[in-house]
Formats: C-alpha cells, structure tokens, sequence
C-alpha cells in the first residue's frame, strides 16, 4: 500500500524518520544515552580487523561505516565488492570478524563472501533488513536494521537505517575497545537520538526546491557527484540512485580524484552535484569546487548553514540543510540525494518503483 504516495520509493523516502528511530532504539538506550549491549554479539575488543562485504548501496553503506569503525573504534577496516572480494584469496584468520550488509539477506555474491569467511572461521556479523534470509540465519550475529519491507527496487530507507546500525556498531566497538570515552558516547548518542525529528524537518523543508531542481537535471545527459571523507560513499550512492531510476548517467568520485581525469569532461553541460557539509574536509572540497566553477561547470551545492555561509562560489543551486553533528551527517545528507533522483525519475516519466533490468533481489551471480 502506497499511501497518498505515487510511489513506493516515495513512501519509504518520507518514513525514513520512522524507521530510523525503530533502528536506533534497538542499539541505544536513550535513557542513559548509551550504546546497548547487543552489539558486543561480535566481540569487537578481540577482533583485529574487520572485513566487510556487500552490493550495490549495502557495500555504499558499508564504506560509510569504514569511516566509523577506524575513526571511532580505531579498527582496521577492509572492504570490498562481494563480487570481488570472494574470489580475491585476501588472508584471513580467525582473529578478525566480518561483516555482510543486505537489505534482502539473499544476494548471491554476499552470501558466498560470507561462506567464504566463514570457512576461515571469522566470526560473522549481518546487517539485514530481513531477519529470516539466509544471510541472517547463516551468521553468527545478526544485527536487523529494522526499516520495514522495502517495495521499491531502488533502496532508500533500507539505506539510512543501514547506516544507522553501523554507526552504532562502531560506537559501540569503541567503547568496547575502550577508543571513546563515556562522555564522548553520551554526546554522539544524544546526536543520534535527534535525528529522527531532524530527517522530517529536512524532509519537508527541502521538498519544493527539490523537486525544482530536478526538472534541471532531467535536461541532463551527465552529472557528476563529488565528496570526501564520508561524503565520498554518499556522491557514489548519489549517483547510483539517480542512474538506476533516471537512467541519467552520472558517477560518483572522491572530490580529490577530480584533477586526476574528471575534470575533463567539466562544461557547461554537465552539472556537478557536491555533497559538502561544514566539517574538516571543507575547505578542500570548496577548493575542489572552485576548479570546477573555473571551468564554467554548474554546480549544485549540497551543504549546511555554516557551509552555505562560508562559500561565496556562485552555484547553480545550493541546497541548504540544517548544521549537525558529523555523526548524522551522511543520514541527513542522504535526503536531498534521493529525492533529486526520485523527481527527476518522475520528471522523465520512468517506472521509479521498477526500472528497467534491475531486480530487487540479486540471487545470481
Ligand atoms: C540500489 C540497490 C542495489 C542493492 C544491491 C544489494 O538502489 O538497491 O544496489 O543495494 O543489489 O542488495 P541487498 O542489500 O539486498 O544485498
């Protein structure tokens, strides 16, 4: 059931609020402001490294967690493609743990990651959205990220709450690794605990300008997405959704990668979406930004306040979101990211719950 919504993609973008916070509740207990001992079903204090596999925007949200889990836990961190990292014949030893995301527990190259780990005798960790696939039941430890059935083939909320599992996850292996203190944890905790309220504010207050701006990018044959630190993951996912639903070409790089070869398709025809909140990779990316400006490249600017504040570059559009803490940053900059591509799919009149080839379950290799 839709709702009053066109579209499945549409409803699950709009209960992203909702389900995160069924997502957070289960690894956080908001009375104290502390991360729950559920996570410790992997004992990330033992664990020397972690390995962490996926597809599509569940390896997206994995990359995210990276991030996290070195940042925040101190714990190596090595990730793949599912479809690469089975048959790469990476070392491995018991003494790491590993980590599958799925939304649907069924894709074919995660679940033979999996095996594959398992046969090494890591301890097995699933982040899945439904508790009675395969992948959950052939884990060790299955961490449910409680977002609902999603209908619509290109994940959104699934997405979200994925992230918000793996950022409890590292919280919760550093306070096990003993890498952040208990302030530290009571004051990230808190940050997350206002997400929920701060996704439905964004949600309502970027809606017009989004669906304004899509009608721009439907003209469009190209767009780049650029970001760094956890921004980087987020342009790729950018650009996933919107090539999935608008079949729009458009890629996603590391906003330093851009000197190194995408800088030469910067024209006037090819608008540049940079993901950009006010955090210690700002100025660089800005910097970024500016050879693209120099170029005469479009540029639609993705920030917060204090960002917005900060840039005098002329942008084509610049998207502004409330400022917060870097911990919910890649959540909250999500939103505007999905609904570009959701009304520009719409705009071009294309099947936005399902696109053409793609199938919501991959059990094939
Ligand atoms: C993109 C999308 C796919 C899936 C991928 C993995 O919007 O939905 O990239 O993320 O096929 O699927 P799961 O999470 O079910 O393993």
């Amino acid at each position: 059931d839709k709702g009053n919504h066109r579209h499945f993609m549409e409803k699950e973008i709009y209960e992203q609020p909702e389900v995160i916070s069924h997502a957070l509740s289960r690894y956080m207990d908001f009375a104290s402001n502390t991360i729950s001992d559920n996570i410790n079903a992997i004992d990330f204090k033992a664990t020397s490294s972690l390995a962490i596999s996926a597809c599509g925007t569940a390896y997206l949200a994995g990359l995210v967690g990276k991030y996290w889990f070195e940042r925040y836990a101190r714990l190596p961190v090595e990730i793949d493609v599912a479809s690469e990292f089975r048959y790469r014949e990476m070392p491995l030893s018991p003494s790491q743990a590993a980590l599958f995301i799925s939304q649907s527990g069924e894709t074919a190259d995660t679940l033979a990651s999996l095996r594959y780990c398992k046969d090494k005798g890591l301890k097995i960790g699933a982040v899945v959205n439904v508790r009675e696939s395969t992948i959950a039941r052939e884990s060790d430890a299955i961490f449910p990220i409680m977002a609902g059935p999603e209908i619509g083939v290109a994940s959104t909320k699934a997405f979200t709450c994925q992230l918000a599992v793996l950022a409890a996850l590292a919280l919760g292996a550093g306070k096990a690794r003993g890498t952040i203190s208990a302030e530290q944890e009571r004051e990230l905790v808190r940050h997350l605990a206002e997400m929920p309220r701060i996704m439905s504010r964004v949600l309502n207050l970027i809606q017009p300008q989004m669906e304004s701006l899509s009608r721009e990018l439907s003209k469009c044959r190209d767009v780049l997405y650029l970001g760094r630190g956890t921004s980087f993951p987020l342009a790729m996912e950018g650009a996933l959704k919107l090539k999935e639903i608008s079949y729009i070409h458009a890629e996603g790089y590391a906003a330093g990668e851009l000197k190194h070869g995408p800088i030469a398709l910067i024209d006037e025809n090819m608008p540049v979406i940079v993901i950009a909140p006010f955090d210690r990779f700002f100025d660089k990316t800005v910097s970024n930004m500016q050879e693209v400006a120099a170029r005469g490249g479009r540029i639609i600017f993705i920030t917060d306040e204090a960002g917005a504040a900060a840039s005098k570059l002329p942008t084509m559009a610049t998207i502004v979101l409330p400022d917060v803490n870097e911990i919910i940053a890649p959540m909250i900059f999500s939103l505007p990211i999905q609904l570009l591509a959701y009304h520009t799919a719409v705009f071009m009149g294309t099947d936005v719950d399902q696109p053409r080839n793609l199938a919501k379950s991959v059990t094939v290799e």
